[in-house]
């Protein structure tokens, strides 16, 4: 068994953050979104991982990820050179995966279930596909799977204007080596690209054993600035190990479960988990609440900040009003504008949000 892991999305909904960097290495709890994808296909046993990547992240995924060694698996990276869809992306492995089955995980979704319950069950009934369901509340952004009236799987599309149930399919599946003969079937959908989606309903129309299971537990896909805080938090609540490795002074207060990362100093703050502070961060006279991730070297001063993520070499100074929903990208300034003339200044990249209240 193989996994594929697809990591050439461009992350335009995550702009302005995708301009600088791979929508696949935005921090949840101050660790790449792929990681977790990695952990858990690890976790699963497979060890044999390929990536895909796009020219533009693709270095920067790969540079950072590694071979695989920290993960206990090895990964071999393949370049799909345009954004031609899922399942365009599939086929541009094929010489990767060969005839072995295998996970397909996209690299922007977390789940709290086992993989390795999943795989089993693949396995063991030797399915050409299975695929996962979770309900949710806009099916009309998704796969949507149709189950007739005794919950059997009739057909999936994708992004339908009127969907025929609430149930979205979670993009992680298992396939067998037919499904390249499927996707070989394919033409460019409406949006102009090989959709995964089509693959799986040519294999049902194929008459091959193709099942849906409902997931057990959360599922995030983390597209949009809410997903990402709503991961965060999500993340924050399940895995978050506290430990202290920075400095913190005797006026400070750490209340429940809070990450303080080495050379991280700490001083006159009140930090209220679930927190993760990165390494060599400066915190004074704070408020850091809860569902917060602090990236590495971050400048935190005179800040009561909450249910927020900021990411590596931010500073933010002498704000009196709380900050909350915010995702504060790197190396971003945030400061309280001098008394005269009273004023807002900006420097705002492009795409980016700004809420102010008066
Ligand atoms: C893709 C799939 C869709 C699936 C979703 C899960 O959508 O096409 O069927 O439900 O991932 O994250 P996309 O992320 O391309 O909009």
């Amino acid at each position: 068994m193989k996994a594929l892991i697809l990591s050439g999305g461009k992350g335009k909904r995550l702009r302005p953050l995708t301009y600088t960097g791979a929508k696949q290495l935005v921090p949840i709890a101050n660790q790449p979104i792929l990681w977790y994808g990695i952990e858990a296909i690890a976790a699963a046993g497979i060890t044999d991982i390929g990536i895909i990547i796009n020219p533009e992240t693709g270095e920067e995924i790969e540079a950072k990820t590694g071979n695989g060694d920290r993960f206990g698996v090895t990964i071999t990276y393949l370049l799909q050179a345009n954004p031609d869809g899922l399942a365009h992306a599939v086929k541009t492995a094929q010489p990767f995966l060969g005839e072995s089955p295998f996970l397909l995980y996209l690299g922007d979704n977390l789940i709290e279930a086992d993989l390795r319950l999943v795989l089993d069950e693949f396995t063991v009934n030797q399915f050409d596909a299975l695929t996962l369901l979770a309900p949710i509340a806009n099916p009309s952004a998704y796969g949507v799977a149709d189950l007739d009236a005794e919950g059997r799987l009739i057909r999936f599309v994708e992004k339908p204007a009127v969907p025929p149930s609430n149930l979205a399919l979670v993009g992680i599946y298992c396939f067998s080596a037919a499904v390249h003969a499927a996707i070989a079937t394919l033409r460019p959908s409406a949006r102009g690209e090989l959709e995964i989606t089509e693959a799986i309903q040519a294999l049902i129309d194929a008459g091959k054993a193709v099942e849906a299971r409902h997931l057990a537990g959360w599922w995030i896909d983390t597209g949009k600035k809410d997903d990402l805080l709503e991961a965060n938090r999500i993340v924050l609540d399940d895995r978050l190990h506290p430990q202290n490795l920075g400095d913190v002074d005797k006026q400070s207060r750490i209340i429940g479960r809070v990450g303080i990362g080495a050379g991280t100093q700490v001083t006159n703050c009140t930090i209220r988990g679930p927190v993760v502070i990165g390494e060599n961060c400066r915190l004074e006279n704070c408020y850091v609440g809860p569902y917060s991730s602090i990236g590495n070297q971050v400048t935190l001063i005179d800040v009561d900040l909450e249910y927020s993520v900021v990411l590596q070499g931010a500073t933010v100074i002498h704000i009196h009003q709380r900050i909350i929903d915010s995702v504060i990208g790197q190396r971003a300034y945030i400061c309280s504008a001098p008394p005269r003339p009273k004023a807002m200044r900006f420097m705002i990249g492009d795409d980016c949000q700004i809420e102010l209240c008066h």
